[in-house]
């Protein structure tokens, strides 16, 4: 059976971890060079010893534009292409607005937002000169909804499915097409630490009655990256959320 990345280069920006991993496991799978680039370097090498051939790893963190430009220079010159970049890369925390400093706010803004521009813009270039790729924001359901102790992390993700639009319009005519994915909650080790009583409490909410697995996230990433499935999709934003937002 044909592959459906096969000779594509995808990279993944926050594939060391969760969602990112299982996104460039699947891209591997269906015959992607993947490029693992995370804050975690030795987390990555780890899933590239899981992958064998066909990976690089890459340390970056998003937020440093200066390590993102050698990142995206050093994948370029591994690999000559980026077809598909996923930008994955993301940090989760609570904090009341009432007691949200500025830095904290900063913070999440330069990772979950700033970092998805840094690292678009540096790669569009190389996609919009071949006229062809394809871009994947990972956003959240909370962008759309708003959630307590989240104005920092709402408010990036929130950004994210701006600058995925706006992104969208300007990278289509070039060939490049731009989406947002906005999960819903998904095991990850981003919810470690949340009490089972917890969990069980919001997934009972749920329509579907449980939280998502990131495998079950990647398949619409493949769906994005691929020709022809994906090649309808410019600046949407699909929501494998369980049904938390519809
Ligand atoms: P995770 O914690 O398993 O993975 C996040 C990855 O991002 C880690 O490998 C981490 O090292 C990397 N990272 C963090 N800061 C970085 C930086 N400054 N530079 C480079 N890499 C950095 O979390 P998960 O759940 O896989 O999250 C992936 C994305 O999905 C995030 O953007 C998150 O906000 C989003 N998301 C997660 C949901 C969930 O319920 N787990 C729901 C909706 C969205």
């Amino acid at each position: 059976m044909t592959q459906k990345l096969q000779g594509k280069v995808a990279l993944v920006v926050g594939g060391a971890s969760g969602i990112g991993r299982a996104i460039a496991e699947c891209f591997h799978a269906e015959g992607a060079t993947v490029a693992l680039a995370d804050f975690n370097l030795e987390a990555c090498r780890q899933v590239a010893d899981h992958l064998g051939a066909r990976v690089t790893t890459h340390g970056v963190d998003v937020s440093d534009e200066e390590a993102v430009k050698v990142m995206v220079g050093d994948v370029v010159k591994s690999h000559r292409t980026i077809d598909v970049l996923v930008n994955c890369a993301g940090i989760l925390d609570e904090t009341p607005l009432l007691e949200m400093s500025t830095e904290t706010f900063d913070r999440m803004i330069g990772i979950n937002l700033r970092g998805v521009f840094l690292v678009s813009r540096q790669v569009a270039p190389h996609m919009a000169e071949r006229r062809r790729g394809r871009i994947i924001n990972i956003s959240s359901q909370l962008a759309l909804k708003g959630g307590v102790g989240l104005a920092h992390y709402c408010s990036a993700k929130a950004g994210v499915l701006g600058l995925t639009k706006a992104m969208a319009h300007e990278l289509a005519p070039f060939g490049v097409l731009t989406n947002a994915i906005a999960p819903g909650p998904i095991l990850t080790p981003m919810l470690e630490g949340l009490s089972p009583q917890w969990i069980a409490d919001k997934e009972a909410e749920l329509p579907l009655g449980r939280f998502g697995k990131a495998e079950e996230v990647a398949p619409t990433a493949l769906m994005l990256a691929a020709s022809p499935d994906g090649d309808l999709y410019v600046g949407q934003t699909l929501g494998p959320n369980s049904g938390d937002v519809m």
